[in-house]
């Protein structure tokens, strides 16, 4: 679903779905073509990542009533947390490293862990809360920039 009806959880969930898939087709036996296909879903990591720091995160703390600052923040700090393994894993791809598809199953972990953990929370606190006006500035932003990448 990519229309105007569609909510910012369905956006949301609908990417980490995508983000899943381009990490889990990964064969990491290969690593030539490893290395591209990694690089392909790190673009659209950084992309979802840049979704919410710059834009969700940021309409929430200003219009989402009751919103916990705190659990904000804490979703930042994991977004940190997984930029590091994002690196260790594109490092140890580099260098032929095999221990690359471990730290890719992590990082799929961790990212299934952080992406339930919204899905749960804020994406349908700004559903249910986020004034309607602000709820289609964030939709908005998003398809504008998703012809990108
Ligand atoms: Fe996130």
């Amino acid at each position: 679903m990519n229309d105007a009806t569609e909510t910012i959880h369905e956006r949301f969930e609908e990417d980490h779905g995508q983000l899943h898939a381009l990490l889990g087709r990964i064969d990491w036996a290969r690593p030539e073509e490893a290395r591209a296909a990694f690089e392909a879903f790190a673009l659209r990591l950084d992309r979802h990542i840049a979704w919410e720091e710059e834009v969700l995160f940021p309409v929430s703390l200003r219009a989402l009533p009751g919103l916990d600052r705190r659990a904000v923040a804490a979703l930042e700090e994991e977004h940190l947390r997984l930029r590091a393994r994002l690196a260790r894993t594109r490092e140890a791809l580099r260098a032929g490293d095999p221990a690359a598809g471990a730290l890719g199953r992590e990082l799929a972990a961790a990212l299934a862990v952080h992406g339930a953990e919204e899905e749960r929370t804020l994406y349908p606190a700004c559903d249910a809360r986020l004034p309607p006006a602000e709820q289609r500035r964030v939709l908005d932003v998003i398809r504008a920039g998703e012809n990108g990448v």
